[in-house]
């Protein structure tokens, strides 16, 4: 099994950390991991024009070619983002946004999904943002796993977040390939 990662944030942040020990956890059940970081990628927005309602897919031609290609070949897909004004970042939101191909069925997808998400309060609202990705998830037909979540990532560092990154993909990559590490 193959997984791909949807990194809403920089590639020397927090999210970004937990996105690579989490693969690195994957990785010793023998799930390979896809990084990809649409901050640094030509991605438009969804513009709602409905042709992905045809068979042609997506008509928008950009990097988000990247993501279709990787998604339809994945069988594990992870959201990872930064709590923004108590949401997911844009930079994460506008992927799923054009993803609106699996709505109308048109796209391949994986079997499973699960997000990774980091808030730097004490309290972060978590919760708009699963609801959002949950969303996805079921639009697409995928089976929801669950998430990491860490708060109060204003006072840590970026090193804190690497352990229990890592145990979390252990511990996907134990349910899904029924090994116990
Ligand atoms: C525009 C913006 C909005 C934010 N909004 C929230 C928020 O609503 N709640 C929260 O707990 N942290 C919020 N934060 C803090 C980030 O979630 C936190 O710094 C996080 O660790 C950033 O992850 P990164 O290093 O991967 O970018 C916000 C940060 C930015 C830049």
């Amino acid at each position: 099994m193959k997984a791909l990662i949807i990194c809403g944030s920089r590639k020397d942040g927090f999210t970004a950390e937990m996105c690579r020990s989490f693969s690195e956890g994957l990785r010793i059940h023998g799930i390979s991991s896809e990084i990809f970081f649409p901050i640094d990628m030509h991605i438009h927005h969804c513009t709602g024009c409905g042709l992905c309602s045809g068979d042609a897919g997506c008509g928008i031609p950009d990097d988000m070619d990247l993501i279709f290609n990787a998604f339809g070949e994945s069988g594990l897909v992870i959201l990872a983002t930064p709590i923004r004004f108590s949401g997911p970042s844009s930079a994460i939101k506008t992927v799923i946004d054009r993803f609106q191909p699996v709505w109308f069925g048109k796209a391949g997808h994986p079997h499973y999904a699960a997000a990774l998400l980091v808030g730097g309060s004490p309290d972060p609202c978590f919760a708009n943002t699963i609801s959002i990705f949950k969303a996805f998830s079921a639009t697409a037909g995928m089976k929801w796993l669950g998430h990491l979540e860490v708060q109060d990532a204003d006072v840590k560092k970026v090193s804190d977040v690497s352990l229990p990154s890592f145990d979390y993909g252990n511990d996907l990559g134990s349910l899904l390939t029924g090994n116990r590490i």
